[in-house]
């Protein structure tokens, strides 16, 4: 079947126009891989420090695994200092499978600011220029940058930090309508998303506070942005990836998913974090996606408080079926009683 291309970064073409957003702790292969088995048109890795990277921190260096099937796939790296980023960039050039290298400068926390990486670069268009030129003259891989709009509301360069992207080779932005300082708190302003896509050609890809397909059309229609990255709507929720991609391609709304559904598609998630974790680390990590999965179903506090103090996977399984039984008896018996 022929794939029509939506949007192309570089030499990379994506089928729709839906971005799984890079989420530290969450956008590892196994959450990855299902954002892609439900349609996402490029998924981005979590970020990773280029100075982790040159030093082969073995952690690190894991967290560079592309599985072929994620492809295409953005790998984010960070850092302050030119040397480093683009060492950190050449190594993921030649060494993984990536499509394309994206930067970081939208990382709020102080650890990251403090070392000049992340959303500190935000002060400075002319650092962005020298960082974002140095590395796509280093590498043949497109570059890309996450951005937000600006270190504080006295401090909006978004146009001008999108400019230097563009001048210096950049291959496409990402915009997260929020300041550092507003860290996640407050509204995105789309209005100034919409500001860099009318200074740059190169693509913009619109973020923050997409949280229905509705919205997404919205963010494109309003913002008039290429495409759209969406983070905290789709943990526990790859359904929200499907439904916007269905959305956006002819305005109608697939259904939500049933409990049991969720809870299929939560243990393939465990499932994957095991093969790449092992069974301990992932149950463990596995705690907050399964709140997520378990958001909006009704009773599932105590599901959620049970598998807080879980080690293993199949008293984790055991828990959320024996929840999704009890759902569906339920339901079973109010609509006999009406
Ligand atoms: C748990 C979590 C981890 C994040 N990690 C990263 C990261 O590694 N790199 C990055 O550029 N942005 C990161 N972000 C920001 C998101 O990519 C995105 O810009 C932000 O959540 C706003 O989009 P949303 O409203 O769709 O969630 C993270 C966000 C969350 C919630």
């Amino acid at each position: 079947m022929e794939v029509k291309i939506i949007l192309k970064i570089g030499n990379v073409e994506l089928k729709n126009q839906v971005v799984l957003a890079p989420m530290a702790g969450v956008c590892n292969p196994a959450f990855r891989l299902i954002a892609k088995e439900f349609g996402a048109g490029l998924v981005c890795a979590e970020m990773v420090s280029d100075k982790a990277i040159l030093q082969g921190n073995e952690r690190s260096l894991s967290m560079l695994y592309v599985d072929e099937r994620e492809k295409p796939l953005s790998l984010q790296i960070f850092g302050g200092e030119r040397e480093t980023l683009v060492e950190a960039a050449k190594f993921v050039d030649k060494h993984t499978n990536a499509d394309i290298i994206d930067i970081n400068m939208g990382c709020p926390v102080p650890k990251i600011t403090k070392c000049d990486a992340g959303a500190r670069w935000l002060l400075d268009p002319n650092k962005i220029y020298e960082m974002v030129a140095a590395t796509v003259e280093a590498v043949d891989k497109p570059v890309t940058v996450k951005m937000r709009i600006g270190w504080d509301s006295d401090h909006i360069y978004a146009v001008e930090n999108a400019r230097a992207v563009e001048r210096a080779g950049g291959s496409a932005v990402a915009v997260h309508g929020r300041t550092r300082v507003q860290m996640y708190e407050g509204k995105a302003d789309w209005s100034i998303i919409k500001e860099v896509k009318d200074s740059i050609k190169i693509p913009v890809i619109g973020n923050g506070d997409i949280t229905t397909p509705q919205e997404a059309r919205r963010m494109l229609d309003e913002a008039g942005v290429d495409g759209v990255m969406i983070g905290r709507a789709a943990l526990g929720n790859p359904w929200m990836l499907y439904q916007t991609i269905q959305y956006l391609e002819n305005g109608t709304l697939a259904d939500e998913p049933t409990p049991r559904e969720k809870m299929d598609v939560c243990m393939v998630h465990l499932d994957r974090l095991i093969k790449l974790k092992g069974e301990n680390v992932a149950v463990h990590e596995m705690r907050k996606h399964a709140a997520w999965y378990l958001k909006g179903i009704r009773g599932n506090g105590r599901v959620r408080d049970k598998i807080n103090n879980f080690e293993s996977r199949d008293d984790v399984a055991a828990t959320l079926y024996a929840f999704v039984d009890e759902l569906e008896a339920q339901k079973a018996e109010e609509l006999s009683a009406v």
